[in-house]
């Protein structure tokens, strides 16, 4: 099963790869995530990426296609995965589909997570991460029990870099220009599904978790 998540930043795809990669059992890959492990590690894609992340831009086509081909021929890969944060342009898009039309595979559902913009700021200057699990929080929605520390592994809580309100605001309206798109583009190939990314985490999850047993 080959599922992908768009949605604007904020909208709760992390959160919900998280849920569906365990329930189903398949890897959650994130093109965000990777660049910000390899920021971390000071890696060469790291350096080269750092600097669009942390101003809110797109990381350029070439660089993240690559990336992601690499981690899809994993073996890890072979039973289907969830994609969190790709494809992201229209060219992605485009790309994706030849590298499917060469291994005789097909994309079985995108959700697209609609958020009420309003709630786009309020999502991601809340998001808290562990620094060393990962584990995601929200100062509001779904705070630690004890304050900047993690629940599961007791590690500090971080912000990330590209939450801050200038950031976010340029991540937002580069999602409106050149990652909107995709939704007519999924639409037009029948395999987009709206969900309201407003609803409580549990009634997303719920909300996803029926269309993909309809798909089954
Ligand atoms: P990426 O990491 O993908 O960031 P994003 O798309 O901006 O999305 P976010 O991770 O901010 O939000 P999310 O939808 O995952 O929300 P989350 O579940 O965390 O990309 C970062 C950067 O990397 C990009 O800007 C770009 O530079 C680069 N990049 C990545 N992919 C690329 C690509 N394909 N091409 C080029 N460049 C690329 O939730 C947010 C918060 O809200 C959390 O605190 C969570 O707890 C809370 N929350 C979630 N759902 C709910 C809910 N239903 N109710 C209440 N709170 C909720
Ligand atoms: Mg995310």
């Amino acid at each position: 099963m080959i599922l992908i998540l768009l949605g604007p930043p904020g909208a709760g795809k992390g959160t919900q790869a998280a849920l569906i990669s365990e329930k189903y059992n398949i890897p959650h890959i994130s093109t965000g995530d990777i660049f910000r492990q390899n920021i971390k590690n000071k890696t060469k894609l790291g350096l080269e990426a750092e600097g669009y992340i942390h101003n809110g831009l797109l990381v350029p086509d070439e660089l993240t296609i690559k990336i992601i081909e690499e981690r899809l021929n994993e073996k890890d890969c072979r039973n289907g995965y969830l994609l969190d944060g790709f494809p992201r342009t229209v060219f992605q898009a485009e790309s994706l589909k030849k590298y499917y039309l060469g291994i005789k595979e097909h994309i079985d559902l995108v959700f697209f997570l609609e958020v009420n913009l309003d709630l786009v700021i309020k999502r991601n200057t809340g998001r808290r991460i562990c620094s060393c699990c990962g584990r995601c929080y929200h100062v509001y929605f779904t705070p630690p029990k004890h304050k900047d520390k993690c629940d599961t592994c007791g590690g500090c809580l971080i912000q990330r870099k590209d939450d801050t309100e200038s950031v976010i605001l340029e991540r937002l309206s580069v999602y409106l220009e050149q990652t909107m798109p995709l939704v007519d583009y999924y639409v037009k190939a029948k395999i987009l599904y709206k969900l309201c990314g407003d609803e409580e985490i549990t009634k997303v999850f719920e909300n996803m978790c029926k269309i993909i047993d309809n798909c089954n």
